[in-house]
């Protein structure tokens, strides 16, 4: 039952509830008419202490069309948090004025933390280098559209995979999955923390291999996760310099994929994917950021138990 439930981590989603949300995202997808008024009245608030485009639109756009409203910050800067004012005090405010609450902080746990103040729920929009769930349902939604099944796929997540707080989320959620197999695909420096591989990949004896060159893998995948390197994690420009274009996608490497390898990215991309796939079939990475309006659509309307 996801009625005022909190979407804190990609785990706080059952397989059958996601299969729910799925399900009715592919509905508004068919019907959006049907859906246009379902949250006439009720507020939305994105409180997003960090950068953000399609997390953040993508969340409004949902609520509006839903006929819904929504309030919030996309620069933390412009409210009251300038003055002084706590992240407590913060949630316990907008919760008198809103119905939901869409989150990002920089701070890994801070959706959690709130969570326990507010009054109303609220949904983890990203919280530092840890999770982004909203972001796995966009990427859940694609996989379906382009593979039809999530089951015995061979899934290579490529970049920053250290920081990449979409990977981790990606990863735990697919893990439940049967069959499924990840090729972990990094610089050294940016491997996937160790508390993944020993918590979820080993706990659920998942198959899975680390390598440094996406050339020697790119045969063997069902799905092509692309990642940026995350600027804004580093402690260090130059270690950020060094690694930024550790992968470039182009043309070139496509041409060992299999012809209906999926490439997903959650985007924003800065120099990882070459423009020139833009347009090919494999490409599924501006669909993926649709789909998160439409499974945002559907997760407002189980959370808010409105349908
Ligand atoms: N995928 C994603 O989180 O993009 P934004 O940072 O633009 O919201």
């Amino acid at each position: 039952m996801l009625k005022r439930k909190n979407i804190l981590d990609s785990q706080d989603l059952s397989i059958e509830e996601i299969e729910e949300i799925i399900s009715l995202a592919q509905d508004i997808i068919k019907q959006p008419q049907e859906y246009a008024d379902l949250c006439k009245g009720k507020l939305l608030a994105t409180l997003f202490y960090e950068p953000s485009t399609r997390t953040r639109l993508s969340f409004e756009a949902a609520m509006l069309r839903l006929g819904g409203q929504v309030i919030g910050f996309s620069d933390s800067s412009s409210s009251s948090v300038k003055k002084g004012e706590s992240l407590a005090d913060t949630i316990q405010t907008v919760s008198c004025y809103a119905d939901i609450i869409a989150m990002r902080h920089p701070n890994e746990g801070a959706p959690k933390y709130v969570a326990n103040i507010s009054k109303i729920p609220i949904i983890n929009a990203g919280d530092g280098g840890h999770q982004h769930p909203t972001q796995t349902l966009a990427d859940l939604l694609t996989i379906r559209e382009a593979r039809g099944s999530f089951e015995k796929l061979k899934i290579g997540v490529c970049g920053d995979l250290k920081f990449g707080r979409t990977v981790h989320s990606l990863i735990k959620t697919m893990s439940r999955y049967e069959g499924v197999e990840f090729v972990l695909i990094s610089p050294k420096e940016l491997k996937i923390p160790s508390y993944i591989k020993e918590q979820v990949l080993d706990k659920n004896e998942i198959k899975y291999m680390e390598v440094e060159k996406l050339e020697d893998v790119m045969e063997e995948l069902d799905i092509l996760y692309m990642t940026r390197v995350q600027k804004e994690r580093f402690f260090n420009e130059a270690d950020y310099v060094r690694l930024k274009d550790s992968y470039i996608l182009d043309r070139n490497k496509l041409e060992k994929s299999k012809s209906n390898l999926a490439i997903l990215h959650p985007l924003p991309r800065v120099n990882e994917i070459s423009e020139d796939i833009d347009n090919d079939s494999r490409a599924w990475y501006f669909k993926q950021a649709k789909f998160g309006m439409y499974m945002r659509m559907a997760l407002i309307l189980k959370v808010l138990g409105v349908k």
